[in-house]
């Protein structure tokens, strides 16, 4: 009778230590990072695409986003729109204005809430500037494209 006792004794500190085991493999397995989901695309809305640019390229439209390109934008894209600008060393696919098609298939309205919204590694511009002094950059970039 004695001997049964601590056999049921016994018995019962296994099944707890198993189950201490137990309890802490389940720990580890819920803390494996879940598994990646792919990065969400990257979406404009239609009626931004399709907002038509009310500033002509004038030569004072792009003198004006010339300017505000130097401050805000040549750091990455370059000074000259290569893509090369001092900030863009450590950064994949800094678009390169000079190309030909770069921006070809991009509406200006497209562009306009790039600028304004960010893309990617590109801070977005925010409320830093007006309407208009986006619209004189979307100008002035698409002017950078070598014919
Ligand atoms: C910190 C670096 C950085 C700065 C500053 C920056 N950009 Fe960019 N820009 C990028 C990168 C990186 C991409 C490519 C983004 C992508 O496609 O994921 C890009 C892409 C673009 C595109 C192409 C978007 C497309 O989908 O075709 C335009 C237009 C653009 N930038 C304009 C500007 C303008 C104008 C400014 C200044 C107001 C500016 N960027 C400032 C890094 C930068």
């Amino acid at each position: 009778m004695k001997n049964k006792m601590s056999r049921n004794a016994l018995l019962q500190k296994v099944l707890f230590v198993l189950l201490v085991v137990l309890f802490f493999m389940f720990a580890l397995w819920a803390q494996q990072p879940p598994a990646k989901a792919p990065a969400p695309e990257y979406k404009i809305p239609p009626e931004a695409a399709a907002k038509v640019n009310p500033v002509k390229p004038t030569s004072e439209s792009l003198a004006k986003g010339k300017k505000l390109y130097g401050f805000d934008c040549a750091m990455c894209h370059g000074a000259n729109g290569d893509g090369k600008g001092d900030m863009a060393s450590d950064m994949k696919n800094v678009t390169d204005f000079t190309k030909p098609d770069a921006l070809k298939s991009r509406t200006d309205g497209e562009l306009f809430y790039v600028i304004r919204n960010g893309k990617g590694e590109m801070p977005p511009e925010g409320d830093r500037a007006k309407d208009d002094d986006i619209w004189n950059m979307v100008n002035y970039i698409r002017s950078l494209a070598k014919k």
